[in-house]
């Protein structure tokens, strides 16, 4: 077992503190729209919530295979200026976008430390991220698309009621 880089696991620190603080900001925002009514969009954030956390999860259980204990750092939450499900779906992509500059830097502490287990394990999970950046985006247009329409909001709201999001 290689010992994990100090620049190296300060980053995966950084990494698991903003997939932390990501669970709690989609648990808010769906605190948020569950308490205006919007109960797909609510249950979407909800689930979002529980994939960051296990998000957090799966770097603490690569760095646990690799005999190493990390240290709680602060965790920020962003939130949103306002309660309503555009602009809660423009946080949602603001909190992906900027997890993955995170995970970038994640990649290049890896390179830089010449932790070729590391550099395959976060390049692995750079690519998933960029396809949750990605997702995040077309929803926060979709979502922004059907806010001029009250009834379309609530189209798509039933939509992510019923699907097994
Ligand atoms: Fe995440």
């Amino acid at each position: 077992m290689i010992e994990i880089d100090p620049k190296l696991a300060a980053a995966f620190e950084n990494q698991i503190a903003v997939e932390l603080g990501n669970a709690i900001a989609y648990l808010s925002a769906y605190s948020a729209l569950r308490a205006l009514g919007w109960e797909g969009f609510s249950k979407k954030m909800k689930n979002e919530a529980f994939d960051e956390f296990g998000h957090a999860q799966n770097f603490t259980k690569y760095l646990a295979r690799r005999g190493m204990a990390w240290e709680a750092k602060e965790i920020v939450a962003p939130e949103a200026a306002e309660s309503n499900p555009a602009a809660l779906a423009e946080l949602a992509y603001n909190l992906e976008a900027a997890t993955e500059s995170v995970m970038r830097d994640l990649v290049t502490a890896a390179q830089d430390a010449k932790d070729e287990s590391a550099v395959e394990y976060v390049a692995g999970k750079l690519v998933e991220q960029e396809k949750m950046t990605k997702q995040a985006w077309d929803f926060a247009q979709r979502v922004k698309d059907a806010a001029g329409e009250i009834g379309a909001l609530v189209i798509l709201d039933r939509q992510l009621e019923n699907k097994g999001w």
